[in-house]
């Protein structure tokens, strides 16, 4: 089975979601959590858990492919970006290709591409008059929000729900749907 790295730049509650789950099966492990924050409370969530931990660089990230060979070296053949905000490069791109997947948190390809993260996809969704959000877990390609579509779930939109509301239908959803996503593709992944 394919090891898992987890990139996430904030709360990491989705990675969370995430290593709690792999914790009880045999075969599947998260190893390592690389960020872009150094203060990002994902890492605290991987040190609790005893994953090891990787802060990156911008400079690292982009002009060197060091990166690859760290995630070679523990085995990861399944990347997952939870709440990751830099765009991938297309070594990574490359080397990862059907391997790397992203949850974003509105009904692709509506509300994706860059700047539409967090709040800002709600409220945009909430500006639109929109009935129904969710989340979509995609591969990850070269542009923002642009690979492949994997899974998608919605909730209803009602029409006095807040942005922040609508938040949290889209956070259950994540939270419910994710890890079990991952470990399909992961499950697929091995059966090749
Ligand atoms: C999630 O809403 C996810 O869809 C998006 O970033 C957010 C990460 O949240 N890509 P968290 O850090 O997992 O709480």
């Amino acid at each position: 089975m394919p090891n898992i790295a987890i990139f996430a730049s904030g709360t990491g509650t989705n990675a969370g979601k995430i290593i709690d789950y792999f914790k009880e099966n045999a075969n599947i492990h998260v190893v390592l959590v690389v960020s872009n924050k150094a203060t990002a409370p994902v890492l605290e969530l991987a040190d609790e858990s005893g994953i090891e931990k990787m802060v990156i660089s911008r400079q690292s990230f982009y002009e060197t492919e060091g990166l690859l060979d760290a995630l070679r070296d523990r085995g990861v053949g399944l990347i997952v970006l939870a709440g990751f905000l830099w765009l991938i490069p297309d070594y990574l791109v490359r080397a990862y290709d059907k391997r790397m997947v992203n949850i974003h948190p509105a009904l692709l390809p509506k509300y994706g591409g860059k700047g539409m993260y967090g709040m800002n996809v709600h409220r945009a969704v909430k500006a639109a008059g929109e009935t129904v959000s969710g989340i979509t877990i995609h591969y990850v390609n070269e542009r923002y929000d642009e690979g492949g579509v994997i899974f998608q779930a919605t909730c209803p939109i009602a029409p006095d729900d807040e942005p922040e509301d609508i938040a949290r239908k889209v956070q259950q959803l994540e939270h419910r749907h994710f890890a079990p996503v991952v470990e399909q593709l992961a499950q697929e992944l091995e059966e090749g």
